[in-house]
């Protein structure tokens, strides 16, 4: 089938990506021409295990390739995936105009031919609707269209796994033809995957999104506030979680206490989700919950390192991780940037480590040093502060960093050690609810 792809971020190119690999004709259209430049080298501009090696592959393969232009791209594809960005305003609400603007350009362009436009990028519900008034508004009466939902589950880091292997397809339509064509899109992949299909309504689908993200966000508070509790009490949150984890109808995923969450999706789908409920009518107070909650989880890390090192000013703080988590390198909503930038302004001085991050943090971070591995952070610092959860952290040689550090003091704002092993290696060990 042939497919258009308007904007090639993280869900574009994952899905462009991964429809490719499935056999489909794939035009993926940005109108950022940095990004296209690398695509075209073969190069992906962002790291995502397993995405550029798919990508030299199917564009060797003549099955994918990278545009700035829509119209030819959109006059030749029978379905067209809207995958832009939906940043979030000032009051929470998901801002749409890339969505908007993206529909006009299709409305520009779509001719008699029958086409499928989908609406990948997460959006608050009846968004689909205004897709299609758009359309209508700005296409000169070219009616031969249908607006579908179809959501992405994917996360950073098991994005492509998380596309080839999805826990479930969900396809909002209002019209059976459209139906049709998304499940022939996906029939390599349900064939493959046994995937459980949902087809549901747009509205539904668009819902599903969003009370997804929201419960996963909620789940994640929960451990945090039983992680406070832990403090408090003097329990252990990771005995307390693993046992309440082991109840099927609760499962053990998405219940690491820690840092809270960060990257592009909880903090703007959950907000967008707030304002939704607001402007319904019912009431948001669980979603203003889960946010104080996740807010608070950096400030008692932050005073927990206060309260340890006393001044900050002029010491040196090591910090391990800058992505939102690991196996990516993108620090959007990164609770390691919040910590830094608190850090700083208390006088500390920084050294600072990430395996893939480094370069996006660099034009975001300016005015703190950067190390060359986890290493250097220790050497000379009275601290090391983990942010993100790098498997290669949790194979770090410990007595080698003791031996470096001024002070072998260790805020583990993952919990990826374990407090007795660390007291008996020598270190002023802090982890989370432990
Ligand atoms: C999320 C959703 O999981 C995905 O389905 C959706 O399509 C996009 O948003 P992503 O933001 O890539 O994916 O990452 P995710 O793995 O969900 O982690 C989000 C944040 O929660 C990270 O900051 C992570 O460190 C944090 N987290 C996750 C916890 O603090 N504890 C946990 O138990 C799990
Ligand atoms: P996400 O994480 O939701 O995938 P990204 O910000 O990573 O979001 O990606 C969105 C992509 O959409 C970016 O590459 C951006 O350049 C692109 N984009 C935004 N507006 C347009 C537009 N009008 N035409 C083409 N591409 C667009």
């Amino acid at each position: 089938m042939k497919i258009a792809i308007i904007g090639a971020g993280y869900v574009g190119l994952t899905t462009g990506t991964c429809l490719a690999e499935l056999g489909h004709e794939v035009i993926c259209v940005d109108n950022n021409l940095e990004k296209l430049e690398k695509l075209n080298r073969g190069k992906s501009p962002i790291f995502e295990p397993g995405l550029e090696e798919l990508i030299i592959k199917n564009q060797t393969a003549g099955r994918l390739t990278f545009s700035d232009k829509i119209k030819p791209a959109v006059e030749q594809a029978e379905v067209i995936f809207i995958c832009v960005n939906t940043p979030p305003k000032d009051d929470g609400h998901a801002d749409l105009k890339y969505v908007e603007q993206v529909a006009r350009e299709i409305a520009g362009t779509i001719n008699g031919d029958y086409k499928v436009i989908v609406d990948k990028s997460t959006v608050p519900v009846k968004t689909a609707e205004k897709v299609k008034e758009t359309i209508l508004r700005y296409g000169a009466g070219k009616t031969n269209f249908d607006v579908v939902s179809n959501p992405e589950f994917l996360k950073e880091g098991t994005a492509v796994k998380d596309t080839m292997e999805p826990d479930r397809i969900v396809i909002g339509v209002d019209s059976e033809k459209a139906r049709d064509k998304i499940l022939e899109l996906y029939r390599p992949l349900i064939e493959k995957t046994k995937a459980p299909i949902k087809v549901v309504s747009v509205r539904s689908a668009e819902l599903i999104k969003h009370g997804a993200n929201t419960f996963l966000a909620t789940k994640i508070s929960f451990a945090n506030l039983i992680a406070q509790t832990c403090e408090e009490a003097g329990a252990d949150a990771l005995e307390v979680l693993e046992a309440i984890g082991l109840d099927e109808r609760i499962g053990a995923q998405f219940l690491k206490p820690g840092l809270g969450f960060g990257g592009s999706c909880f903090p703007k789908d959950i907000a967008a989700y707030k304002k939704t409920l607001e402007i319904l009518g019912l009431d948001n107070s669980l979603i203003h919950a889960i946010e104080r909650i996740n807010l608070e989880a950096v400030r008692r890390f932050l005073r927990k390192i206060e309260k340890e090192l006393w001044v900050l000013d002029g010491k040196q703080i090591g910090v391990l991780g800058l992505a939102f988590k690991p196996d990516t390198d993108d620090i959007r909503n990164s609770p390691a940037l919040r910590i830094i930038e608190s850090l700083k302004k208390d006088g500390a001085k920084i050294k600072a480590f990430d395996p893939q991050a480094m370069n996006n943090a660099k034009k975001e971070l300016p005015g703190i040093e950067y190390a060359e591995n986890p290493y250097e952070a220790a050497a000379g610092s009275e601290a090391l502060v983990i942010c993100t959860d790098w498997r290669e952290f949790k194979n770090l040689d410990l007595e080698r960093i003791k031996k470096l550090m001024v002070t072998p003091t260790i805020f583990d704002g993952r919990n990826i050690f374990e407090p007795k092993v660390m007291a008996k290696l020598g270190f002023r060990y802090f982890g989370v609810g432990r």
